[in-house]
């Protein structure tokens, strides 16, 4: 064994030692980590190894589920064989992934697990994906750009905590009051907020995934101080609801390209003021849960959290609302098998272990 002094320094330390696999989209995640302790008291985690393979959907705009599905087929053999290089031990407990994303996606993460774990003879956990995203955002790190440090534990926080999930398949306001009950507040009434950056930025003729392309644009128009003609609609931001709606944003955007040529300046233009509405109803929304609901703290998860402006925008006004904003590093925003495994650990810990072949893929999972 390679590694082998130093695992048995970690094994001494840690109680429990998981296996998480994430397969719901796009990305393929396959993580190793040791974990003690209990949540929010006295948790605390190394990380053995976090390999993500992430899809070349570009040419496509978007995720294809077969093409994906047979990605993760192919990348899952391929990334254990680099978690088990770097750690050859074996896991206690195996956690994937089932639902909610793409069915035919999660399967195959869900039948690689089963595989294993019949294989090494350990327990499985089953793991909403969501949920990983928000365990995610609770991790302690440096700053906002930091990666989390290999030993490591929670940030402290308050409750009641609001979670903001915007990912490229959801966008929702949950309550939180402790770990495992969750109770949601509201959530888009049609496309999610990441599927909003990913239309736009087809319609800019910008690649998939097009947050972080959009985020680059909107940046250099901001740095160059150009302000856009074309005012974009904040749909539901006065609304007396939790509910989001990005769809017709991204009709008024598709108005405004096809009003005239798109040049450059316009494409600028038009990224800075897209990010800005969506900035300002996600930030507008989550402030009003925030006075209703006397939260303490608002966590934010999903790939769209890696977006600086909302993350800066969220910070600047709830700092004045006294509220504490928890982020993941940007680099652990997007889907990874990190934050399975953590979740799974939380779960394991509650003794919530699934029944050999009983595990279903399941798309439109929630949280309660
Ligand atoms: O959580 P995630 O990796 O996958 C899902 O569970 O959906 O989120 C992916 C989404 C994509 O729509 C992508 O465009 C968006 O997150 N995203 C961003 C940024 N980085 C990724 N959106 C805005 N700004 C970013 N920097
Ligand atoms: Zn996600």
């Amino acid at each position: 064994m390679r590694d082998a002094s130093r695992s048995n320094e970690a094994s001494r330390n840690y109680h429990m030692r998981i296996l998480g696999i994430e397969t719901s989209a796009d990305d393929t995640g396959i993580a190793l980590i040791e974990a003690t302790g209990e949540f929010g008291v006295d948790f605390r985690f190394l990380v053995r190894a976090n390999e993500v393979a992430s899809q070349q959907h570009a040419q496509y705009g978007g995720i294809y589920p077969n093409v994906a599905k047979n990605e993760h087929i192919k990348n899952l053999p391929l990334l254990l064989e680099k978690v088990r290089y770097t750690c050859a031990d074996m896991p206690d407990v195996i956690a994937v992934t089932v639902g909610p994303g793409i069915e035919p996606c999660l399967w195959t993460g869900i039948t690689f697990a089963q595989k294993l774990a019949a294989q090494w003879s350990v327990p499985l956990v089953a793991v909403n994906h969501m949920e990983g995203h928000i365990i995610m955002s609770l991790m302690r790190h440096e700053n906002q750009n930091a990666k989390i440090k290999n030993q490591n534990g929670m940030q402290e926080f308050e409750y009641p905590a609001l979670a903001l999930l915007i990912s490229g398949g959801h966008t929702e306001l949950i309550l939180m009051k402790e770990f495992g009950a969750y109770e949601y507040l509201g959530r888009t009434r049609d496309d999610a907020a990441g599927e909003a950056f990913d239309k736009v930025a087809r319609l800019l003729g910008l690649p998939y995934p097009g947050g972080p392309e959009i985020s680059r644009l909107a940046a250099e128009a901001r740095n160059k101080n150009i302000e856009s003609a074309v005012k974009l609609p904040r749909p539901m931001m006065h609304e007396d609801n939790f509910d989001f709606s990005f769809s017709g944003l991204k009709t008024a955007v598709r108005r405004a390209v096809e009003a005239e040529p798109l040049d450059e300046t316009k494409k600028l233009v038009l990224a800075r003021e897209f990010e800005d509405a969506v900035a300002d109803v996600l930030v507008g929304k989550t402030l009003r849960a925030v006075e209703e609901f006397g939260a303490q703290t608002v966590l934010v998860g999903g790939g769209v959290s890696a977006n600086t402006h909302i993350r800066e925008e969220l910070g600047r006004q709830l700092s004045t609302a006294s509220c504490q904003l928890l982020v993941p590093p940007p680099s652990l925003a997007t889907d990874n098998a990190l934050m399975i495994a953590l979740a799974g650990y939380f779960r394991a810990k509650r003794g919530e272990f699934a029944e050999p072949g009983t595990i279903i893929a399941n798309g439109t999972m929630t949280l309660i």
